[in-house]
């Protein structure tokens, strides 16, 4: 667990104008810093930073927030992952308390991080220095060089140590670099460079880290398949990676709409003809986890995958991993022969509008679709009624996994109109209103030495959100932890605590219940009475926990209006305005006033 003592250095120590300078020119006005807001396209500076408030704020769209929500915000990170960023660049020391992660487990992390960074800069050397024939393929494969740029693609020479001795001399030992899977062990106890030969695709974690690399054969180089991936590493998970993510961010800001691939090449194929909302899986099919996290970002996406019989198998799997995430899907099947790579390339600047003309269908309509194809039909009229009952059963148990009521009535109406059924045969007799999480009950636990904040002289929106975290598990803990403007108000013990409880809940492990325990016990008595709390909350019928979180996005929505207005405010005071801007200033002040009337 984070200390909140670490939350608080850095929410003091980190410094708001340089980290926004890195993303933002700049200039200064009066005590404070203007420029071109990064959150929304304008040709006037309407985004204001101020040092001595360690806060920003866009008067065009009204972002604002301070240093720990900028850089969530544009570098898409989480909150730990965030306050991990920032501890780095300020050498901060991360207090841990707890153990809930051990510390090696973070030192490691970071060490993978600074060779991935080493060998990063390696790959790009030899793409610059590289021989003509990989030129050659770059230009065979209609790769640009702001692609290249943007992706950081590199290139790894078909060569046996080079990497390997340079990461050596770094003082990097074989254990480490096997284990960041930049080399391998032969059997003849020799290390050896892992990738050989080939085109280097470096996944990014954010704008500065990489979690690990693909890399293509080269044709008449090296050995093995054609896309080699890193091998699982402290910072490499696959069934969590998007490759393209802090490329995809601003266009999903502008969206909120993603495309999802399943290459690389597919997603910079796509961005240099202009579609920048892609991400792909590396080498894996899609899971619960990839779409949980670009529910980040997006409300829906959409699978461009090939038409063969293996895409539309892979297409029709998603449906099931879809459901809970709060992301609609669709899949597109582009025509035989052609992958979003070629189809980018064969239609250039054209491509968005060629890809809107294809028919989007329903990842339900991919499922039930593939269903009638495992019993030999291509059409419902065509089953015959045995089969058309089990098909139905199938698609019924699927729908029930479905948690929230309103999305469970559209699908179970879709469903019954693709099957031709009636929709009360598809529902289960009493429908399981939402899978009730095993309580935790916890006994007593000892004083803790009192450090931590007392539940008491927490705001009411602290204790809602506790009281939401405590009982909704590993999916709510995430969510918040993802949301900027929540973690920029919440009080640093409750973020601290969000944040162990998140860790926990995401374990499997089967000491859950004793780290509980350990973390009430740190935080003491009146936070177990809140836990206590929040159970019995639980099995009150009339408590609605979805509920009591939308209040409280909206209350935070509301108290940012108001802060919001009072910037108006100032500004419209300081005087150094024109009378286009004043007027400019007071309506929208006005029309902010009334949006929190209506709140
Ligand atoms: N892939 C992989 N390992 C392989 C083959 C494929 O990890 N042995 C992954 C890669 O991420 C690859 C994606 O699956 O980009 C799609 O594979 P494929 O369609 O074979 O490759 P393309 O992306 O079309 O590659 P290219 O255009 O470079 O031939
Ligand atoms: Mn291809």
């Amino acid at each position: 667990m984070i200390s909140a003592k670490t939350i608080e250095e850095i929410r003091q120590k980190a410094r708001i104008i340089e980290l926004i300078g890195d993303h933002v020119e700049l200039k200064q006005r009066g005590t404070n810093f203007v420029g071109l807001c990064p959150f929304h396209g304008e040709k006037t500076p309407s985004f204001n930073v101020s040092e001595v408030k360690n806060s920003y704020h866009c008067f065009g769209c009204g972002a604002s927030g301070n240093v720990i929500s900028f850089i969530m915000e544009k570098e898409g990170l989480s909150f730990p992952d965030t306050v991990e960023y920032l501890a780095n660049r300020y050498n901060i020391h991360v207090e841990r308390e707890g153990k809930t992660k051990s510390t090696e487990y973070y030192s490691e992390k970071k060490r993978n991080y600074i060779v991935n960074h080493l060998a990063q800069q390696f790959f790009k050397d030899n793409l610059k220095k590289a021989p003509a024939a990989v030129k050659k393929y770059l230009e065979s494969r209609k790769l640009r060089q702001d692609a290249i740029d943007t992706f950081g693609i590199g290139f790894a020479p078909n060569d046996w140590r080079q990497l390997t001795d340079s990461l050596l001399k770094e003082k990097y030992s074989e254990t480490e670099l096997i284990k960041y899977g930049v080399s391998k062990k032969s059997a003849k106890a020799d290390l050896y460079d892992s990738f050989r030969g080939r085109l280097i695709f470096p996944v990014h974690m954010d704008s500065k880290r990489i979690l690990g690399f693909g890399g293509r054969l080269l044709p008449d180089m090296g050995e093995g398949p054609k896309y080699l991936n890193s091998k699982e590493t402290p910072v490499y998970q696959k069934s969590y990676i998007l490759y393209g993510l802090p490329q995809a961010l601003p266009s999903f800001k502008l969206k909120k709409f993603s495309y999802l691939v399943e290459g690389y090449m597919d997603v910079v194929g796509l961005w240099q003809a202009g579609v920048s909302n892609v991400v792909a899986t590396c080498g894996t099919s899609v899971t619960s986890s990839h779409i949980q996290k670009l529910g980040n970002y997006v409300t829906s996406a959409c699978l461009l995958f090939d038409g063969d019989s293996a895409g539309r198998a892979a297409a029709a799997k998603c449906f099931s991993v879809f459901l809970n995430s709060g992301v609609d899907g669709k899949a597109i099947f582009l025509p035989d022969g052609e992958d979003p790579d070629s189809f980018a390339t064969k239609h250039g600047d054209k491509t968005s509008e060629e890809l809107a003309k294809i028919k989007g269908v329903g990842l339900l309509e991919v499922y039930i679709r593939s269903l009638l194809s495992k019993y030999g039909v291509e059409n419902v009229k065509d089953l015959q009624p045995a089969s058309k009952a089990k098909l139905a059963e199938e698609v019924k148990k699927n729908l029930t996994k479905v948690e929230n009521k309103i999305e469970y009535e559209e699908l179970v109406k879709e469903a019954s109109y693709l099957l031709m059924v009636l929709p009360e045969h598809l529902k289960n007799d009493v429908k399981k209103v939402k899978e009730k999480v095993e309580v935790e009950k916890v006994s007593d636990v000892g004083e803790s030495d009192n450090t931590k904040i007392a539940i008491q002289k927490l705001s009411k929106l602290n204790k809602e959100i506790l009281l939401i975290a405590m009982t909704q598990r590993a999916k709510i803990t995430s969510k918040l932890l993802n949301n900027s403007v929540l973690c920029e108000v919440l009080h640093a013990d409750v973020l601290s605590f969000i944040q162990s409880l998140n860790e926990i809940f995401s374990t499997s492990s089967e000491n859950q219940k004793e780290s509980l325990m350990t973390l009430l016990q740190n935080f003491g008595k009146s936070w177990t009475e809140h836990w206590k709390l929040a159970h019995v909350m639980l099995d009150d019928k009339s408590v609605n926990f979805d509920k009591l979180y939308d209040e409280c996005i909206l209350l935070i929505e509301k108290k940012m209006i108001e802060k919001s207005i009072l910037e108006h405010a100032e500004m419209l005071r300081s005087g150094d305005l024109t009378e286009e801007q004043k007027l400019n200033f007071y309506q929208e002040k006005l029309r902010l006033e009334r949006k929190v009337e209506n709140i």
